[in-house]
């Protein structure tokens, strides 16, 4: 449990056991001021141990005051931009990095200031927002399956922030909308870091299905047997190798707003991906659990969305199953019919994304007419190749929605790049024998936007980005707020911007 609460003593005199000192590269002795005056040799130790206030540098100095001890923790927040700021992603990593430096020291509370926006881009609440933010992503951990005590993370955190001249109730509705944004992400990581024999599709429907009944929203769910008979024979493919119920989950949230337009979020929930009968080598199935990201990331906003209340009407959509092989499984030169009539040849039955997918967006295309369609896929390991863990690959029939989505990134954190989605890479996906074959012919390589034209077939002329996340959604190096070997929950913070700054 991380709590924030906001005060307007200084800084040193809270009551945290650890007190954060944010400094800037080549910061002025004037910047220590109120510390220095407890601690005169402050500027010497600092110079000592070479403390220059570059990005994510640290100095932890242990004081005692009226018997009382704590620590001061000096943190260097870097350099600022050409137009004098910094980037709200310095800040970001800055907040991450005290929350790890909470966890070796095993303190429980800290304080800090909330710097002032100038220094930044944006408002107050937004700065506010993003510490809040920041606070609980780095606070999650995944540890329920250790048993073993020292290996435990720290459970509860108070953070205490600053608030000077801050206007209190701005920075109150910041930090309240960052905690409901940051913990609907964590439940998405949380979900994604179930091991795949404890989260199967039935699972993570009922996590839905949970939400929706918390937060008041409308819930529908198809099972394997429906799936077939409405004719969702991608879905169904993909999961009849699998003893498993595969299912179709779709939320719906309503807005007060008259007329309001519909955006539609579509995630792929491959609860464990093997390959299928085109089965992985070992090391490229090991984090497969993770096939499921997508799902969880629209789900967990829709659970963000309901507290939040954005003035658009939001439907969310996630095809859920198990890509196993066995004797029932599609086979290599299986020809499946989707649910908006379209075949497809499978001649590889690890490229399975796309044929779950194809039967979501024909889904929501029929019945919820979007005006908009964004869906999120741990699809290709290409995409993951061409753009590493940092930006997921985007690709659109829409420049305006791509524009949108560029500029919720920004604000979000979660990081898109676009690929291009022209007709030259179609005849890639050309088929002999049915309308198009699920993997690219070799031929045209870029692996990532041939899954994308696949895509396309099932959105008709619907504004429409797809979001390839397999190389930001697990186990992202080096960023402090994220851990190894874990999920990022990315493409809720990016979700839920798009849906509340959403206009017509
Ligand atoms: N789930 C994988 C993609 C993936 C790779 C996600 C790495 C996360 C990390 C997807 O279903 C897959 O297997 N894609 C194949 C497609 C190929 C057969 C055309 C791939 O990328 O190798
Ligand atoms: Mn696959
Ligand atoms: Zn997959």
């Amino acid at each position: 449990m991380v709590s924030i609460s906001l005060t307007p003593v200084a800084l040193l005199d809270t009551k945290a056991t650890a007190k954060a000192v944010i400094l800037e590269q080549g910061f002025k002795a004037a910047a220590l001021k109120e510390v220095t005056h407890l601690f005169p040799a402050l500027s010497d130790l600092l110079k000592e141990r070479m403390f220059t206030g570059s990005l994510l540098s640290s100095v932890i100095v242990p004081i005692s005051k009226n018997g009382k001890s704590s620590y001061l923790i000096f943190i260097g927040m870097g350099k600022r931009n050409a137009q004098n700021k910094f980037a709200i992603e310095s800040y970001r990593r800055v907040i991450g990095k005290l929350m790890r430096i909470m966890e070796e020291l095993k303190v429980h509370s800290l304080a800090l200031e909330l710097p002032s926006p100038q220094l930044f881009d944006g408002p107050t609440g937004y700065l506010a927002g993003e510490t809040a933010i920041m606070a609980h992503i780095a606070s999650y951990h995944f540890d329920e399956f250790i048993t073993e005590p020292d290996r435990k993370v720290i459970e509860d955190r108070e953070i205490i922030l600053v608030i000077g001249d801050h206007d209190k109730d701005e920075v109150q509705e910041g930090v309240k909308k960052g905690e409901i944004i940051a913990t609907s992400v964590n439940k998405a990581r949380h979900w994604i870091d179930l091991p795949p024999r404890i989260l199967f599709p039935t699972d993570l429907a009922q996590k839905a299905e949970r939400i929706a009944k918390e937060f008041k929203l409308k819930y529908t769910v198809f099972n394997e047997k429906e799936i077939n008979q409405m004719g969702m024979g991608g879905l169904a493919a993909v999961s009849a190798g699998s003893d498993l119920d595969c299912q179709l989950v779709i939320m719906e949230y309503k807005t007060s707003k008259k007329n309001a337009p519909t955006l539609a979020l579509v995630g792929k929930g491959i609860t464990f991906d093997s390959g299928g009968l085109s089965i992985k080598p070992a090391n490229h199935m090991e984090t497969m659990k993770e096939d499921m990201s997508g799902a969880a990331a629209v789900i967990a906003t829709m659970a963000a969305l309901a507290q939040l209340k954005p003035d658009v009407n939001v439907v969310a959509v996630a095809p859920l199953a198990e890509n196993l092989p066995s004797g029932k499984a599609i086979k290599p030169g299986d020809i499946v019919t989707f649910y908006n009539g379209k075949t497809a040849e499978i001649k590889n039955t690890d490229a399975e994304g796309r044929l779950i997918l194809a039967d979501a967006l024909s889904y929501v295309v029929k019945h919820h007419k979007p005006d908009a369609i964004v869906d999120v896929a741990t699809l290709t390991g290409a995409c993951a190749y061409a753009l590493g863990p940092f930006y997921c690959g985007m690709m659109s029939n829409h420049d305006d929605l791509v524009e949108r989505l560029q500029e919720s990134s920004d604000r979000s954190g979660d990081r898109v790049w676009r690929l291009p989605l022209t007709d030259d890479y179609k005849p890639a996906i050309r088929s002999i024998v049915a309308d198009i074959c699920n993997i690219g012919s070799p031929k045209y390589l870029a692996g990532a936007i041939t899954a994308g034209l696949f895509l396309q077939n099932f959105v008709e002329d619907v504004p429409w980005a797809h979001l390839d996340i397999a190389g930001t959604a697990f186990d992202v190096p080096d960023l402090p707020y994220y851990r190894p070997h874990s999920a990022t929950g990315f493409g809720v913070r990016l979700l839920v911007d798009l849906a509340m700054t959403w206009k017509k």
